[in-house]
Formats: structure tokens, C-alpha cells, sequence
């Protein structure tokens, strides 16, 4: 399989590969090529196999632990969800939750990479889980001749229009890497420019999306991946729709200006359960504000109730949006442009877009774990 630029000369296995953001990343960057992906959720692994792996042969659709076939690569990527993990100090090979990390750790060995790259959330370095990783890439670890090397990266601070803080840890038997340089940053010095703000996203972007959407369902299309049938493949276009919501709903939106969020709304139109909490996440029902990068988009950035989710605009001339961010819009806010395709419903295409890697974070890592490589 040769998904990449014609300069690309390294290669990456994707585990946890989600639809794909990691991946694409690398692939922006220039140097790498993927050789597969492993991904147990089938709609997501459609969604890297429709954008990366055409034929579907080098997308293992299935769990990590049935993952036995693995190719010989350069670099390891992967973000397996956190929750995943065992406690430490809990050795026990027959606890579930253990399968996640011994699989990674065995798929790099096994895969015989010079290096790794792991995502996951800011307060991962924080885990136990953590330690784990370290330990395995220590000298009586697994991972005995691997180093590891722990990034704390804002993808805003690369030009994605969203403050998405990530901890990267780059594990390498050839070296150390340079600390991933920033291009942007809150306010511009040393030739960064400042954050992407939403409005230069949405209104001046390589893809413009207007506020003004239609209520409507996802086109009636579907591909066949591992002989099952999947929704889609679909456009970010077709991804710019919203779903119906109530009038009362509504009218509790137009109450919230930027900034805003449920604590703002009138005594009348709170919800009778919020009434008795007047303390808690501040984020819920908030609307997101158009000169800034947007919160963290999650699984469910297309419910209000669940975050900073409404969209910025608000009585600008008269027009008021009082709706969530369209799945077009989040994903636009992930940093995806109209290259990737989608397949799903539309909560699974929700979860891997709240799940993915920003695209421009992903490049900003595979350029140092190229330079080490090149030179080796
Ligand atoms: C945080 S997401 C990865 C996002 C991805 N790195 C990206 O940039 O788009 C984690 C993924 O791991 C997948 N996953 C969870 N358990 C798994 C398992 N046992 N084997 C394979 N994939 C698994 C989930 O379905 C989810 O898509």
C-alpha cells in the first residue's frame, strides 16, 4: 500500500487509528507512508480505509489483541483510549484492562520499529498508566533499547483553531528528538503568528462554512468494508447540517451571548435538575466566541448540554445561530480539510472526530521524528 507524498521514504503502523488523524499528519508531513492501521470500531476503520487504503487490505478492523500479521515499520503511532488501561501496580495478564498497553508494547516490538509515537489526553502523565509506558521502555523493560521522550503540546500552538492540550510521548532506540517548535502562539513573537481564531476558520479558511444550515439527515450512501455496509462515504460538506431542536431549546440558546453558558440563562429557563447545582462545569450550554480557537471538541460536541459547543455567532445584524457546531464545523475545528472522508452514522463520525489527533499537530511531531530518522 502506498498511501503518500512521492518523497516519503519512512513508513507508520497506526494503532487505535480512530479515522485517522495521526495518520494523516504524518502523511502531511512528507516523509512517511502508512503500511496499515488496526481500529475495532468498523465505522471508524472505514473511515481510515476510505481516505488511506482503498482496497481495505492494510486495515485491520478488529481488536489489538487479535492483531498478529505485523509489518516491519519505522514508526509506531497510536492514541488508545485511556480509560483502556490498567491501575499500577496490578500485574495480572488476565485483567482486561491490561490488553490495551502489553498490546502496544508488543505490536512496537514485534513490529520492530526504530521508534514510537504515543498520544493521549494532557492528564495522562499523570497516570499510572504512565509510569507503565516508561517502565516498558526502561532498562529492564520490554522495550529495553527504547527511550521515551514526554511532550505536553497545545494544538492550538500549531495553527488548529481549537485549544486541545495532548500529552506526546516519542519513544526512540536511535535517539533523542527535538522538542516539536510551535508556530503560533497566543500572542505573535519570534515569527509565530497568533492562534486561529474560529472566524478565520469557519469564514476565512480553505473551507468557508456559513453559519446558515439546513436540518437534515446524512446523504442516503453507503461503501462496503470487510463485507459489511457502512454509511458513507461522505464530504465534510455533506457533514454541514444540523439536527432539529426544540423551541425552548432555542430560546435557551438565544439567551446565551459568547462566552456565556447555562449560568446566564434566566431563573425561568433553567432545567429543574440545574436549579439545585448552582456550582459545576460552567462549560455547559456555553457558546463558543468567534475571535478565539474554540474549547476541546469531544464525542458529543453536537450536544449543547455537553460543553462550549453553541456557535459564535450571536445578534450579529440581527441573526442569531442557536444550534451546536455542525459535524462539518468540528471537524473543520479538528483541523481536517475537504481531502478526508467520513463513514458512519452521525454519532460515530461525532466520536471520531472528537477522538482524533489535529492533522497539524500530528505533521508538527512527524517532522522532528522524521529529522532523527533521516539522519540516522
Ligand atoms: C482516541 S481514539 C484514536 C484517535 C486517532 N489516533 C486519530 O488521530 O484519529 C482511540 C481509538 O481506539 C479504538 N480502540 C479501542 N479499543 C480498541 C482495541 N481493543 N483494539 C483496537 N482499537 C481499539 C477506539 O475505537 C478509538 O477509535
Amino acid at each position: 500500500m502506498r498511501t503518500s507524498a512521492p518523497t516519503a521514504r519512512l513508513t507508520t503502523l497506526d494503532l487505535f487509528a480512530g479515522c485517522g488523524g495521526l495518520t494523516r499528519g504524518f502523511l502531511d508531513e512528507g516523509s512517511f507512508s502508512t503500511v496499515g492501521a488496526v481500529e475495532v470500531d468498523t465505522a471508524a476503520a472505514a473511515t481510515f480505509a476510505a481516505n488511506f487504503d482503498p482496497r481495505g487490505e492494510h486495515t485491520f478492523a478488529g481488536d489489538i489483541a487479535d492483531f498478529r500479521s505485523v509489518p516491519d515499520v519505522d514508526v509506531v503511532i497510536g492514541g488508545p483510549p485511556c480509560q483502556g488501561f490498567s491501575a499500577l501496580g496490578k500485574r495480572d495478564p488476565a485483567d482486561a484492562r491490561n490488553q490495551l498497553w502489553r498490546h502496544f508494547v508488543r505490536v512496537v516490538r514485534e513490529s520492530d520499529a526504530a521508534m514510537f509515537v504515543f498520544e493521549n489526553v494532557d492528564r495522562f502523565a499523570k497516570t499510572p498508566e504512565f509510569e507503565l509506558l516508561r517502565r516498558a521502555a526502561s532498562e529492564d523493560g520490554e522495550l529495553a533499547d527504547f527511550r521515551t521522550q514526554v511532550f505536553r503540546l497545545n494544538a492550538a500552538d500549531f495553527g488548529v483553531p481549537q485549544k486541545r492540550v495532548r500529552t506526546i510521548i516519542v519513544g526512540s532506540r536511535i535517539g533523542p528528538v527535538a522538542q516539536p517548535a510551535p508556530t503560533h502562539g497566543k500572542a505573535p513573537a519570534d515569527g509565530r503568528g497568533t492562534w486561529t481564531s474560529l472566524r478565520q476558520a469557519f469564514m476565512q479558511g480553505p473551507v468557508v462554512l456559513e453559519p446558515d444550515v439546513r436540518e437534515e439527515w446524512l446523504p442516503e450512501s453507503s461503501i462496503v468494508f470487510g463485507g459489511q455496509e457502512v454509511p458513507g462515504a461522505f464530504k465534510l460538506r455533506d457533514l454541514h447540517i444540523t439536527r432539529h431542536y426544540d423551541l425552548t431549546s432555542q430560546i435557551r440558546y438565544a439567551h446565551i451571548a459568547p462566552g456565556q453558558g447555562r449560568f446566564n440563562l434566566p431563573e425561568e429557563l433553567q432545567y429543574p435538575c440545574w436549579r439545585r447545582h448552582t456550582k459545576g462545569a460552567g462549560d455547559v450550554l456555553g457558546r463558543l466566541r468567534w475571535d478565539e480557537p474554540a474549547v476541546t471538541i469531544r464525542t458529543e460536541f453536537f450536544r449543547p448540554e455537553k460543553g462550549r459547543f453553541l456557535h459564535p455567532q450571536w445578534q450579529n445584524g440581527g441573526v442569531q445561530v442557536n444550534r451546536a457546531l455542525t459535524h462539518a464545523e468540528a471537524a473543520v475545528v479538528q483541523g481536517f480539510d475537504e481531502r478526508h472522508v467520513w463513514c458512519g452514522s452521525k454519532a460515530e463520525i461525532a466520536r471520531q472526530i472528537g477522538n482524533a489527533v489535529p492533522p497539524s499537530l500530528a505533521r508538527a511531531v512527524a517532522q522532528v521524528v522524521a529529522q532523527r530518522l533521516l539522519v540516522v
